[in-house]
C-alpha cells in the first residue's frame, strides 16, 4: 500500500502520461503572436492562386464561438466574381464574455460582411470545410465559395457564401476550439480576373 507523498507523486505521474498519450497527434505546443497553439488545421481543396497573410489569434483563454464571412454576390455577365471575400472568428470566453473580440486576418475587399452565425450550447468551433469552385480556363474564377464548421457538440453551422463548386473534405478535429486563423488571398489584379480568398488554415488552442 502506497500512501503520503509517496501516492501524490504516483498520481502526477500517471496524469502526466495520461495527457502525453492524449495529445500525441500534435507535436507540443507551438506559439503564433505570444500565443499557445496545439495544433493547425487544413483541408486539401484550396484554390492555388494568392499567398498566405497573417494570422490572427482570439485572445489567451479565448475560443472562437462564431463566425462571420464576407460575401460578393454574383456579379452577373460579364462581371468579374470574387465570391467569398473573408472569415471573421467571434471570440468568447465564457457566456459573459461572448462576441467581445473579432479576428479576420487578411479579407479581400468586396462583398459585405453576413450576421455572426453561432455554435449552440456554448460550443466552440472545432473543424471545419471549404466549399471551392475548380480553376477553370478560360473563366471568371472565384476560388472558395462558401465554409462550413462543425462544433465542438458535433453540430455543423454553414455560411452564406455562394453556389459554385463543392464542398470538400473535412479538416482534423480541434480537441478543444478553434482559436485563430490565417487567410491565403489572391491581390486584386487590376481589370484581371480576381478571385481574394483562396485557402484558410485555423488554429487550436486547448487552454
Ligand atoms: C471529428 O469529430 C466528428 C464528430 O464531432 C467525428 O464524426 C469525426 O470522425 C472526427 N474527425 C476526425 C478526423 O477525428
Amino acid at each position: 500500500m502506497i500512501s503520503g507523498p509517496q501516492s501524490v507523486v504516483l498520481l502526477l505521474l500517471l496524469l502526466e502520461s495520461c495527457l502525453r498519450s492524449g495529445s500525441s497527434e500534435y507535436d507540443g505546443f507551438r506559439e503564433r503572436e505570444g500565443h499557445l497553439y496545439t495544433a493547425v488545421i487544413e483541408v486539401p481543396n484550396g484554390g492555388p492562386w494568392g499567398d498566405w497573410t497573417w494570422p490572427e489569434m482570439c485572445p489567451d483563454g479565448f475560443f472562437a464561438s462564431g463566425f462571420s464571412l464576407k460575401v460578393e454576390p454574383p456579379q452577373g455577365i460579364p462581371g468579374d466574381d470574387t465570391a467569398l471575400n473573408g472569415v471573421r472568428l467571434h471570440c468568447s470566453r465564457g457566456d459573459a464574455e461572448r462576441n467581445t473580440h473579432v479576428v479576420e486576418s487578411q479579407a479581400g475587399r468586396w462583398g459585405a460582411w453576413s450576421e455572426p452565425q453561432w455554435c449552440p450550447d456554448g460550443g466552440f468551433l472545432a473543424a471545419f470545410s471549404l466549399r471551392v469552385e475548380e480553376p477553370r480556363t478560360p473563366g471568371d474564377n472565384t476560388a472558395v465559395n462558401n465554409v462550413r464548421f462543425r462544433c465542438s457538440g458535433g453540430e455543423e453551422v454553414e455560411g452564406p457564401g455562394l453556389e459554385w463548386g463543392e464542398f470538400g473534405s473535412w479538416s482534423d478535429n480541434c480537441s478543444k476550439g478553434v482559436c485563430g486563423l490565417q487567410t491565403k488571398q489572391e491581390p486584386p489584379r487590376g481589370l484581371r480576373d480576381d478571385t481574394a480568398l483562396n485557402d484558410l488554415r485555423l488554429f487550436c488552442c486547448s487552454s
